[in-house]
């Protein structure tokens, strides 16, 4: 079988270094399912496995990737056949088994999702791991009662992968979305996702009172730390708020007022080790009645040997919207 082309990470007495190499076929573990990749796609913890972080990647050299889109091309488990168009997110893929990054993977049958129709691979890749967590963030929102006549839901790091999907997701099922975004250029890109208002990041400064102003439906946070506890502290009584990223910060004082005396929702979302089944259920809902256009303006589509610098920027919170990696043969 022939050689692939990947971005591997080499982490050693040298230090990090990325290199997009050619690499023998059995490198990759002894799965059942080879699938040929066509897509996939760039999400922080990518960044975080690209740099060396030993909380992501134990073991190297190694090819990140936590998301792929492609084709099966043999497999030694019936659930699939050569030629099925496939989508694998989260479990270990990209972390320590190694990832979409390179033209082909080799993974357990059971993390395996069948593209489903009305999705071409290159939709589900513009999406990936960061659509898959702003449709489980909005379907636990959802399912908490929150609806849009209980006013404005607040999407913060609006203009990351999560966000961007988030904001145009909201947007179509009827609420006003409030963008909260660090970078003033990308007004009109969130204008276009569907925003209706834009915030500075300013406005999620911590602040030392128990609870604030009663803002918010219910929120949709992307960046975690003292913002995630500041909308806690604005989302009216009885509203929601989800809880998915760390980018701004681990941990936030808290008090309990917000929960006790406005029976606010704090809703957790993990998108990589919930099962199969549900991640199935987002892919469909995307496909059908979640179908997004996202606009052009969020979407960068890059090779292999583009993607070094993207990882860059995504790790100084410069880079913008969704990150679609393309491979030769796609
Ligand atoms: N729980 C899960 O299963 C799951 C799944 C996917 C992602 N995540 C996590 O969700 C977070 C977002 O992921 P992503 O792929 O959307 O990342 P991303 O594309 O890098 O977006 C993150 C956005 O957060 C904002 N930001 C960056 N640094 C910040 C800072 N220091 N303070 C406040 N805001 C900052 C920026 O948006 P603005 O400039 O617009 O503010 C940035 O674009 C990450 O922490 C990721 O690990 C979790």
């Amino acid at each position: 079988m022939a050689d692939f082309r990947a971005l591997k990470i080499t982490n050693d007495n040298d230090g990090v270094r990325r290199s997009v190499e050619t690499l023998p076929i059995e490198s990759l573990p002894d799965h059942d399912v080879l699938i040929r990749v066509k897509y996939s796609s760039l999400n922080y913890k990518d960044c975080l496995s690209a740099t060396g972080n030993k909380g992501v990647t134990r073991t190297f050299p190694h090819v990140p990737g936590i998301d792929a889109a492609g084709e099966v091309v043999e497999s030694r488990d019936g659930a699939w056949k050569a030629g099925d168009q496939v989508i694998v997110t989260g479990y270990d893929l990209g972390m320590n088994t190694w990832g979409g990054f390179g033209e082909y993977i080799r993974v357990p049958a059971n993390w395996i999702v069948a593209c489903p129709e009305g999705l071409s691979l290159l939709d589900a890749m513009t999406l990936g791991t960061a659509g898959l967590t702003a449709g489980l963030s909005v379907q636990k929102l959802l399912a908490s009662g929150v609806k849009p006549e209980d006013g404005a839901i607040a999407v913060s790091g609006a203009t990351g992968g999560v966000g961007c999907i988030a904001v145009a997701l909201l947007a179509k099922l009827g609420f006003d979305v409030s963008a909260i975004s660090g970078k003033p250029d990308a007004e009109a890109m969130l204008t276009e996702l569907g925003a209706k208002a834009i915030l500075d990041r300013s406005a999620l400064e911590p602040s030392p009172k128990p609870m604030l102003k009663e803002l918010w439906g219910g929120a949709i946070d992307t960046v975690g730390g003292e913002a995630l506890n500041t909308l806690i502290k604005s989302t009216k009584a009885g509203g929601s708020v989800t809880a998915c990223g760390m980018v701004a910060g681990l941990g936030f004082e808290a008090s309990v007022f917000p929960f006790i005396l406005r029976g606010v929702n704090l809703l957790g979302v993990d998108s990589v080790e919930i099962p199969l089944k549900a991640k199935a259920e987002i892919w469909q809902l995307f496909a059908n009645e979640w179908s997004l256009s996202l606009p052009e303006s969020a979407i960068q589509i890059k090779s292999l040997d583009e993607l070094s610098d993207v990882i860059d920027a995504m790790l100084s919170g410069h880079n913008t919207g969704r990150v679609v990696v393309k491979h030769a043969d796609a």
